[in-house]
């Protein structure tokens, strides 16, 4: 098929590569030049395992390339909305602007029996809006939401093989027209038994937002437990792989620590609470306003924590944090809880350098003011305390006796439960992390 994807992000990006990777036609459109230069030469413009090699693949197959112009979006069937929607400035509501605008664009090319397929999480009501405006411009074209789960890090394999397909449709003909659309584009994930869900456009747009709003509750749910355990001496990570056995409950998303950042989960529930009020039913989300708190002050008791490994005081103590980015494998640091954390060290007077095998890149641009090292070695350097903020592989893999002849005082702080405590305290080093006990 002749597929154009809309906004090449993170999503579309991926998505793209992946439906070109299906056997599809694929154009990808983007604003921004520098972006579709670099994806039109199989660079990815951030940090995705295996995205380079796909783009590589597909482009060199002739099926897919990346442009700035939206006229050559005209004749493919399917047209994918893959726009950013962030949280407003000042605001808990999710910025449609872009949404907006690709729509727009798009209505320029559209032709009746074509398919426009929102892919962006967007506030529930969205859809049915665009559809109505799409239906007054270009009547006989049609609009679906195909809501995306992908996780950052993941994004190759969770597009190709996702654990579900969800298609938001209108009733009647057109959504039986749009529904074939969709299963002729997914043929081959279809095919593999993957399991659909198909229904109106209000509940495909609510299951993206109901899914990121579970995920942060059992985070922040295993991070108040957590709270209970600095208060009792419990330990927070044997509770969760006690609870995790029962499979009622799971031990995925469980990991108590700093908690969740990133580009999705924080605005994500903020935007559905902001809905919720829009249509009186704020009541019903007030829950996922605690779920952001709990999530919050696991970054300021991180700050605490450090202090109090540091005698009490801050001041000219030497802190080095090992990751920026909001989790491992990606280099996206939007609401980035490492990077917080080394922000208020270094106010409270601390001498933070900060290193991450992926995203110093984009650290030092959002966050100059911070100080940078390209290794753990040299961040640690004559280090009073060393916090591992982020789970990377390499900082897993450390050897904390060889670590240890870095550092000025052997204390280290696991945001993350990501180091063996057995192996660093038998290294020397005093071990805290957050939700265990201190011995
Ligand atoms: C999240 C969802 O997991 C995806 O399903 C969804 O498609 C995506 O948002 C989206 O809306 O686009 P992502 O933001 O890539 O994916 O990251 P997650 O893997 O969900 O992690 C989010 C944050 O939670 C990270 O900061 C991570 O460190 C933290 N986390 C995760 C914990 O603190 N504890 C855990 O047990 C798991």
């Amino acid at each position: 098929m002749k597929v154009s994807v809309v906004g090449c992000g993170y999503l579309g990006a991926v998505h793209a590569a992946a439906m070109a990777e299906l056997g599809h036609e694929v154009v990808g459109v983007d604003v921004d030049q520098r972006k579709v230069a670099a994806l039109n030469e199989a660079r990815a413009p951030f940090f995705e395992p295996g995205l380079d090699e796909l783009l590589g693949r597909t482009l060199g197959a002739g099926r897919l390339r990346f442009t700035t112009d939206f006229g050559d979006a005209a004749g493919a069937q399917v047209h994918f909305v893959c726009v950013g929607t962030p949280q407003k400035r000042g605001e808990y509501a999710a910025d449609l602007r872009y949404v907006e605008a690709a729509t727009e664009s798009l209505l320029a090319v559209l032709q009746p029996g074509e398919l426009l397929v929102g892919k962006s999480t967007v506030p529930v009501g969205t859809a049915a809006r665009l559809a109505e405006l799409v239906d007054g411009k270009v009547p006989g074209a049609l609009v679906a939401w195909n809501p995306e789960f992908l996780r950052e890090g993941f994004a190759v394999q969770d597009t190709l093989h996702p654990d579900r397909l969800v298609y938001g449709v209108p009733s009647g003909p057109d959504g039986e027209r749009a529904r074939a659309l969709l299963d002729e584009v997914y043929t081959t994930i279809v095919a593999a038994g993957t399991p659909q869900v198909v229904t109106d456009y209000a509940t495909a747009e609510m299951v993206k937002t109901a899914a990121n709003s579970f995920l942060a509750t059992k985070i922040s749910f295993i991070n108040a437990m957590a709270e209970l355990c600095e208060a009792t001496g419990a330990d927070v990570k044997q509770l969760a792989d006690a609870i995790g056995f029962d499979d009622r409950i799971g031990r995925k998303f469980l990991n108590a620590g700093l908690g969740f950042g990133g580009g999705c989960l924080p605005k994500d529930i903020r935007a559905f609470m902001a809905r919720a009020g829009e249509l009186g039913a704020d009541q019903a989300l007030t829950f996922l306003r605690e779920v952001d708190n709990i999530n919050m002050r696991r970054r300021i008791r991180m700050v605490e924590l450090a202090r109090e490994v540091c005698d009490g005081s801050l001041l000219g103590k030497r802190v080095a944090v090992l990751g920026a980015a909001f989790k491992p494998d990606s280099d996206d640091i939007r609401d980035s809880p490492a990077l917080n954390v080394a922000q208020q060290l270094q106010l409270q007077g601390a001498v933070v350098r900060v290193t991450d095998p992926a995203a110093l890149d984009n650290s030092r641009r959002e966050w100059p003011h911070l100080d940078y090292a390209a290794t753990p070695e040299e961040a640690a350097e004559r280090a009073d305390a060393v916090l591992v903020l982020t789970e990377w592989q390499q900082y897993k893999q450390l050897d904390p006796v060889a670590f240890g002849r870095v550092v000025a005082r052997k204390r280290v702080l696991d945001g993350r439960q990501a180091l063996d405590r057995e192996a660093w305290t038998a290294a020397g080093w005093s071990y805290r992390a957050l939700g265990r006990r201190s011995d």
